[in-house]
């Protein structure tokens, strides 16, 4: 009989969430497979994690390039199951929707939602759809959304949200088609985090586009808020945790988050009208 192996495939391992929950999965004897895009990356992860990590190189924009990472990850495990697709990859695109480059519009889309989709077709096969084996226990997805950003539009967080709502319609719908396939589908919903992404953010948005036009004192006002995000947020350990223990739980939740309950739901529930009262007064937006 093969010998079971326990792996999981996590996108964007490079830095934050990524970084720690390979840590956290190789500490309990998973076989991880970490995606970056650079080969220094590669190199700096296999030496300081060793031989249970495997490097797989691509953007996950790429769909040949994830492919030809499918076929690595099959030759390491074999005849067994990848244990979980860890989708979480993803950059913030930030500005005023009026003004954003619509090449900013479409990369945040395509890093945040179609890569998703990408690596989900590419994988698929390896979690255990095509399987006819049926003692193997079949593997899980896991999406990597947020827990404002899924739920709730924030001023010059369009792109961003607009990827984040669509991946957790993704998600609902993906959970739904493959529970014949007993592939379930969860989703991971983080407040702020301590990670550089919110760094990258600041420096990957055209921030002086925007001197000048309405949106000039609220769009600082917003980075300001965002930088100490990145500052004041969460511990990435917290949701690699919730991670593991969604890949582990014999009945993964849904949608694991990170706030109150009770904040989320008056974020969710209260009248929208009110909501874009709070938030432009807060703001300044009028
Ligand atoms: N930090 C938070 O407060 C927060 C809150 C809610 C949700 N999230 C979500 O958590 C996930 C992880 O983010 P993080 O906070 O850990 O940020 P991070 O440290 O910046 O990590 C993002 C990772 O995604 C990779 N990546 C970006 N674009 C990619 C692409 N096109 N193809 C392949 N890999 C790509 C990055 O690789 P490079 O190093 O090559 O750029 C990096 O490894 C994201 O989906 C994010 O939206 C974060």
């Amino acid at each position: 009989m093969d010998s079971i192996i326990k792996s999981i495939v996590i996108t964007g391992a490079s830095s934050g969430i990524g970084l720690s929950t390979c840590e956290l999965f190789l500490q309990h004897g998973y076989l991880v497979f970490g995606s970056v895009r650079k080969n220094s990356d590669a190199s700096k992860l296999k030496k300081m994690f060793g031989e249970n990590f495997v490097p797989l190189i691509f953007d996950v924009k790429d769909r040949k390039n994830i492919n030809d990472s499918v076929q690595i990850v099959k030759d390491h495990i074999g005849a067994n199951n990848l244990t979980a697709l860890i989708n979480n990859a993803g950059t913030a695109i930030l500005g005023p929707l009026e003004f954003l480059e619509p090449i900013e519009f479409h990369k945040q889309l395509e890093t945040n939602l179609i890569g998703v989709f990408n690596c989900v077709q590419a994988f698929l096969p390896l979690l255990g759809s095509t399987s006819t084996k049926q003692t193997l226990k079949k593997g899980r997805i896991i999406n990597i959304s947020s827990a404002l950003g899924g739920k709730i539009g924030y001023p010059f967080y369009g792109a961003y949200c607009s990827s984040k709502h669509a991946l957790e319609g993704f998600s609902e719908a993906l959970r739904r088609e493959l529970t014949g396939h007993k592939i379930a589908v969860s989703i991971i919903a983080p407040g702020a985090i301590q990670t550089p992404i919110w760094d990258k953010a600041e420096t990957s948005s055209l921030k002086n586009k925007y001197l000048g036009t309405i949106y000039q004192s609220a769009y600082e006002k917003m980075i300001v808020d965002m930088k100490k995000l990145g500052v004041n947020g969460l511990k990435p350990e917290i949701v690699s945790a919730k991670i593991f223990r969604a890949v582990e739980a014999k009945n993964p939740k849904i949608r694991y988050t990170f706030i109150s309950e009770f904040t989320l739901n008056l974020l969710y529930f209260a009248p929208r009208r009110l909501i874009d009262k709070l938030v432009m007064r807060y703001l300044g937006l009028t």
